[in-house]
């Protein structure tokens, strides 16, 4: 059977971002305790007339200048930061991107895991028809309560990627290990703006996680730790993910040093830090922040993934990095949106974080705002209007 696995993989967040800097003046916290002890340095933070649903179709775009989007046969959108109990985000997305009528649409949620489950279910159905290609976005808005332990730890981002047989740019391997524990770490019920989280329980659960979705991985998989070069991590900041990386090098008695330990996961965490936690995305936000920050040439480098979804469902998976998978990326383009990012002051912060959010049928006119191809226009009669720039 053929290979199936990303065969494009582009990002996107907002053109706005708070440095942590500025929330820690405001709170009278020590920066530090941002920059080193989280590991965080900016958080984005989405335009009034951005949201799941136009960050997921900017993400998007990308993958579909060189090529028809007509050929998509299915959109997997994975989400925790849904807009509506019932219509999927991904219907609006498929409008906008022009996708072909015949293309179904669903949206997964298990926390910040279900971005993993629809690469591994688009993995499944282009294995069974592989002529098909199937279009996986992660969109997600992390916010918490302010002045609250978890508000530095917000964040905004989306990521797509195609799913096809032979990829260009990494092969999954079927084999995966999976960990599930009905836990209370993180959750935000269906009333709720921001989440609820015990954070240091978050931290325990996410680690005892990886280890049990790591041993069942050894069994299921004929790879040992050794045969993994690097390592992708879900991002809530990027301390989690050197916490939970050193701890399964200790668990595997890694012969590597402290630093050759750090190098095999700190390409994955420069575009989260800029960013701050997109929930579904992070992880193959970190992905892409790999593949285009690496040092190293990555052809032929197996990686080791670590999905985490409070609540909890957890997965370890492997991937191996395709030969010439350099030409295929966005780099450019994903740094340009970076660098053109506008910082925000404090009040403009709370400005954007008290977004009006109209629950009674009244109509709202939504500002202009994102640099983004896509926007929010007006919310009437309970009803979102999503137009293309
Ligand atoms: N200089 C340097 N370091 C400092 C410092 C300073 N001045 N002040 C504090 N620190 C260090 C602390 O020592 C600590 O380091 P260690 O973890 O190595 O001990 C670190 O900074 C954080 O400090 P605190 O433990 O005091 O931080 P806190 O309790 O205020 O908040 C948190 C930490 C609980 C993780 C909080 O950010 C939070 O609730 N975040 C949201 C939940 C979350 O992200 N959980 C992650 C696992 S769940 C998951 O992954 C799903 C998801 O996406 C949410």
């Amino acid at each position: 059977m053929s290979s199936v696995g990303i065969d494009q993989i582009s990002f996107y967040t907002s053109n706005y971002y708070l440095d942590l800097r500025t929330l820690a003046r405001a709170q009278n916290t020590d920066p530090e305790k941002y920059y080193v002890g989280i590991g965080q340095e900016k958080m984005g933070m989405p335009a009034h007339d951005e949201d799941i649903v136009t960050m997921a179709a900017s993400a998007a775009a990308p993958l579909f200048k060189s090529e028809d989007s007509k050929h998509i046969s299915t959109l997997l959108f994975a989400t925790e930061t849904g807009i509506d109990q019932s219509k999927a985000a991904g219907v609006y997305v498929h409008r906008l991107l022009g996708l072909h009528e015949n293309c179904r649409v669903v949206e997964l949620k298990q926390a910040c895991y279900s971005a993993t489950a629809a690469v591994q279910m688009a993995c499944a159905l282009v294995a069974r028809q592989p002529e098909q290609t199937v279009l996986v976005i992660a969109s997600d808005i992390a916010k918490y309560d302010l002045d609250s332990p978890g508000e530095a730890t917000q964040g905004c981002g989306a990521v797509a990627m195609l799913i096809r047989a032979n990829p260009r740019i990494i092969t999954i391997d079927p084999q995966v290990g999976n960990y599930t524990e009905d836990v209370m770490d993180f959750w935000r019920p269906n009333y709720r703006k921001t989440a609820i989280v015990d954070g240091k329980y978050s931290t325990k659960i996410y680690l005892k996680s990886l280890k049990r979705a790591w041993e069942h991985f050894r069994d299921a998989s004929s790879l040992a730790f050794t045969d993994l070069s690097f390592f992708c991590y879900h991002l809530p900041f990027s301390r989690m993910a050197q916490k939970a990386h050193r701890h399964l090098s200790k668990v595997n008695k890694s012969p590597l040093e402290v630093e050759g330990i750090e190098a095999q996961i700190e390409g994955s965490l420069l575009y989260n830090k800029l960013i701050g936690n997109s929930y579904t995305a992070s992880l193959f936000i970190g992905l892409t922040s790999l593949l285009e920050n690496s040092k190293n040439n990555l052809s032929g480098q197996r990686i080791g993934f670590f999905s985490y979804g409070s609540g909890c469902v957890a997965e370890f998976f492997s991937g191996t990095v395709v030969d010439g998978y350099e030409k295929w990326l966005f780099k450019e383009l994903h740094m340009a949106m970076l660098d053109s990012r506008s910082e925000l002051a404090y009040e403009q912060y709370l400005e954007l974080y008290h977004a009006p959010d109209p629950r009674n049928g009244e109509s709202m006119e939504i500002t202009a705002d994102t640099k983004g191809k896509f926007r929010l226009a007006n919310i009437s009669d309970h009803k979102r209007e999503y137009i293309a720039l």
